[in-house]
């Protein structure tokens, strides 16, 4: 097999380039590191690999290939076991704390270091472990970091200039905490935006993404060639998810069926940049290539990611990493044996929870043959590599590092600015009718919206949780600013006021409004949509349209992941600005929404759309400039000078939507955009919760992830009785359930019996303020009698529930409730013709 072995050459005139536009801004005045002492020639490389390899155990060589979660194992099995990488997931802060200060980051780092370095017995010599995390937009899942905008906005900018010096930014900021390695940048050419991680793609066209993939990867990493590669402000960077997860029609871990034409010129055009700038992983995609899974797709995964020009392929020298448990999803395998897809060509399995198992079966493998010792060596050889690029055998402790410790460097001023700096070059102006913009700060400005004054919902997901949102408050975000607090800033200096009203409603008139909206936090999965219609039961609509009666103009920003059917709210607005995710330098936005106190121009809009705008429910198509389905091609952006008038948009969907004849309620990736879920207990408040984890007031209920097929794909409910306690799932509008013949059909899994009547049901929509309706419920108990059980399906037709006429308008199509003990997976639930265990209801008065 091809392994290419030599230091790739770099052209002169790429790095003078690079110091001319970017070095600048690279490092902040405080930071000053030493350079890396020389680079090592690569035959040096690989004789010292050789001596290494030569002095390792079978065991030791297996841990190199194995990496687990920090939220599942010890410090003790560290030293057990010395696994050669690890990571925390989006969920896993030290000692299961997502708060956790940065000091603490660091820390572990060392304690892992430490566990990992204890001498070997038998006198062979420790390897280096490393530390990965995904870094997505600056270092996300530490608190006080800074929050760079998504990709997407990145995308916007067009500016690649600005994201190598958000790379470097970002590796600083890592590099205060001890860690090695970052999960980023994301290379998916995102063909169809329903899809929950558009956001994390720069950009629909395969140009935008090659443009800004070399960038990000240089600054991550520094440039090749040089002193200052993987110097000790640069981290290991990961090209992901190879290959063409974009690709999959807006379904999460789905299928991309095309020419292997076009999944080069599409779908690896991010590689080829990322790759010339050495980028030292990359990882292997959940997603099927022509319903071939990328962790056993060895022609995609080997051949072709590392061939030479002889075959056409992508030259690519460093390790490949599966992603989360997916060598599993390979046919013919488990999450804890997977010889088909390491002989593919994966060199580190992602093996969060499945590493212990993983490991002996591995082993097993290795000693029957099934995986060659060569096979082996040649994984382990690529990791090595690495961490001999990194320095990792000599930087010695995380905490003894140049930067480490540095807690002043995490959102530091400099930081800062350039994060403000890119959420300026991201916005797109959409419409700026009657050149409303830029806005006269002297005046009187209300700011409405609930992402306003929300730095949670202007980050995103993957912002300090794996889903982002949530119960993530204030005071998560020490050093951010909301967009309300930069209007509030730009506003009082020029001399005008300002008034927060999160409705709209005022009591001063005032000569302006600004209203902040848009979709709430999401990752992965999670964020698959059916369709882009935006929905908020027309909450932001009706507040700028009671603005607009009153005489107030009124600016819109919306803030999403993705490009969004809004044509009644664009229709509504004066002025319409697509912000994305702007993180947490909320003071961008007013940058631009403002002139100069005397008028002039502070900052001219720059941002360019990087995914085409649809002009209905269903993706536009791509690459033809006449599509009726876009609104606003690929590339459009207003700026001010543009007397441009957006007139009145169709706000009817045309026909062939998702009838409502089968609801979802909760699904496999979440619950629809925007519904919620609560947890309640008698006698206090209910606690929303967006994502799939949290707990009622007192902790009588608690509800987690956990996998059912795919990860963090089913919820736990656990009622430790004594109160009642209760689940309740809320529309964003609401829903006719009245259709004859239908039920609540669950998909479930009995961990614990109940030990008490349990009910589930619906309640109606609320009929008038102030008054709560009442649920109406079933007795479910005969459904849950068999347990522990295997996962199955149960129905509850509707008429055990309530009359018709009562379900004709229901807002909380699913509640759960009991006092008494009971331990329930559940998966699935819709509105649907019954199914599975069905329950026999007593005759009702129709
Ligand atoms: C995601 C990856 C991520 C990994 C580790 C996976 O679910 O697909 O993008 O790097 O988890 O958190
Ligand atoms: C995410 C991880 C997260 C995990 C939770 C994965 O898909 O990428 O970061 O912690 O799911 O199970």
């Amino acid at each position: 097999m091809l392994e290419l072995t030599a230091v790739r050459c770099f052209p002169l005139l790429a790095l003078s380039a690079f110091l001319a536009t970017g070095s600048a801004t690279l490092l902040s005045p405080m930071v000053s590191v030493p350079a890396r002492a020389q680079i090592a020639a690569a035959s040096d490389v690989e004789a010292r690999i050789d001596a290494l390899l030569a002095n390792m155990s079978l065991d030791q060589k297996i841990a190199q290939v194995v990496q687990p979660d920090t939220a599942s194992f010890s410090l003790a099995e560290m030293t057990e076991y010395r696994f050669g990488s690890y990571l925390s997931g989006g969920n896993s802060g030290p000692g299961g704390d997502e708060l956790a200060p940065p000091e603490r980051w660091l820390a572990l780092a060392d304690a892992h270091w430490d566990a990992a370095m204890v001498p070997h017995a038998d006198g062979r010599p420790p390897i280096p472990t490393m530390w990965a995390i995904d870094a997505l937009h600056g270092h996300n899942n530490i608190v006080g970091a800074t929050l760079f905008p998504h990709n997407i906005g990145l995308g916007a900018t067009r500016d690649p200039d600005l994201v190598r010096a958000i790379g470097a930014a970002t590796a600083i900021e890592i590099a205060v905490t001890g860690i090695d390695w970052t999960f980023a940048p994301t290379l998916a050419v995102v063909r169809d935006a329903r899809w929950g991680r558009t956001y994390e793609s720069y950009a629909e066209q395969p140009d935008v993404v090659a443009s800004m993939a070399g960038a990000m990867v240089e600054g991550l990493q520094g440039t090749p060639g040089t002193s200052a590669f993987l110097g000790p402000d640069k981290v290991i960077a990961t090209a992901k998810h190879f290959l063409a997860d974009g690709g999959t029609g807006g379904k999460d871990q789905g299928d991309t069926v095309a020419s292997e034409a076009d999944l080069r010129r599409i779908h690896a055009a991010g590689y080829i940049p990322a790759i010339a700038r050495d980028v030292q992983t990359v990882m292997a995609s959940f997603s099927s290539v022509n319903g071939v899974k990328l962790h056993g797709d060895k022609a995609h995964l080997t051949d072709y990611l590392r061939g030479g020009a002889g075959i056409n392929g992508l030259g690519f020298n460093g390790l490949v990493v599966g992603d989360w448990n997916g060598h599993g999803q390979v046919p013919g395998c488990s999450v804890s044996s997977c010889a088909a897809s390491f002989n593919a060509g994966l060199d580190i399995f992602m093996a969060p929870d499945s590493w212990k198992p993983l490991l002996a079966a591995t082993t097993a493998q290795v000693k029957s043959g099934e995986i060659s010792m060569a096979r082996l060596d040649q994984a382990v050889r690529r990791i090595l590599r690495v961490k001999l690029a990194a320095g990792l055998f000599d930087k010695g402790r995380p905490s003894s590092r140049p930067l480490a410790g540095r807690f002043e460097l995490l959102a530091s001023s400099d930081h800062r600015a350039l994060a403000r700096r890119a959420v300026r070059e991201s916005l797109v102006l959409l419409k700026n009718n009657g050149n409303l913009l830029p806005l006269k700060p002297k005046q009187r400005v209300l700011v409405a919206g609930d992402g306003a004054d929300n730095v949670a919902m202007q980050s995103g997901g993957w912002t300090i949780s794996w889903q982002g949102g949530g119960d993530l408050t204030k005071t998560d975000f020490p050093r951010a600013q909301s967009i309300y607090g930069g209007i509030v800033e730009t506003v009082k200096a020029a001399g005008g006021s300002t008034m927060l009203s999160a409705d709209g409603s005022f009591t001063a008139k005032p000569d302006v409004a600004i209203v902040v909206f848009g979709e709430k936090p999401y990752a992965e999965f999670m964020g698959d949509i059916d369709t882009l219609e935006y929905h908020d039961d027309y909450k932001s609509y009706k507040t700028m349209q009671r603005l607009r009666t009153a005489g107030v103009p009124v600016v819109a920003v919306f803030l999403s992941g993705r490009p969004m059917w809004v044509n009644p709210e664009i229709n509504v607005a004066d002025s319409f600005v697509a912000a994305f995710l702007p993180g947490t330098e909320g003071g961008g936005i007013a940058d631009m929404l403002f002139a100069k106190a005397d008028g002039g121009i502070a900052h001219e809009f720059r941002g360019k759309l990087s995914f085409s705008w649809p002009n209905g429910p269903m993706p536009p198509k791509l690459d033809s400039s006449r599509d009726p389905g876009t609104l606003f091609p690929f590339g459009y952006g207003l700026r001010f000078a543009d007397h441009s008038n957006v007139g009145s948009l169709r706000e009817t969907a045309p026909p062939g939507r998702a009838g409502d004849a089968r609801i979802a309620v909760l699904g496999r990736s979440g619950l629809p955009a925007a519904w919620y879920m609560w947890l309640a207990e008698a006698g206090s408040p209910a606690v929303p919760i967006s994502s799939n984890a949290g707990s009622s007031p007192s902790g009588a209920l608690v509800l987690r992830g956990v996998d059912r097929d795919r990860q963090e794909d089913a919820r736990l409910a656990t009622w430790r009785g004594g109160t009642k306690a209760q689940i309740a799932v809320t529309a964003t509008r609401s829903l006719d359930l009245s259709t004859p013949d239908q039920a609540l059909v669950i998909d479930l899994r009995v961990v614990a019996k109940p030990t008490g009547k349990v009910m589930v049901g619906v309640t109606p929509a609320s009929v008038g303020m102030g008054k709560k309706p009442n649920s109406l419920l079933a007795d479910a108990t005969a459904l849950l009698a068999n347990g522990p059980g295997t996962w199955r399906t149960v129905s509850i037709p509707l008429r055990c529930i309530g009359r018709r006429a009562a379900l004709r308008a229901v807002n909380t199509p699913f509640v759960i409730e009991t006092a008494g003990r009971l331990s329930l997976a559940i998966s699935d639930i819709r509105i649907a013709r019954p199914t599975g265990l069905g329950l026999k209801c007593p005759a009702r008065p129709r």
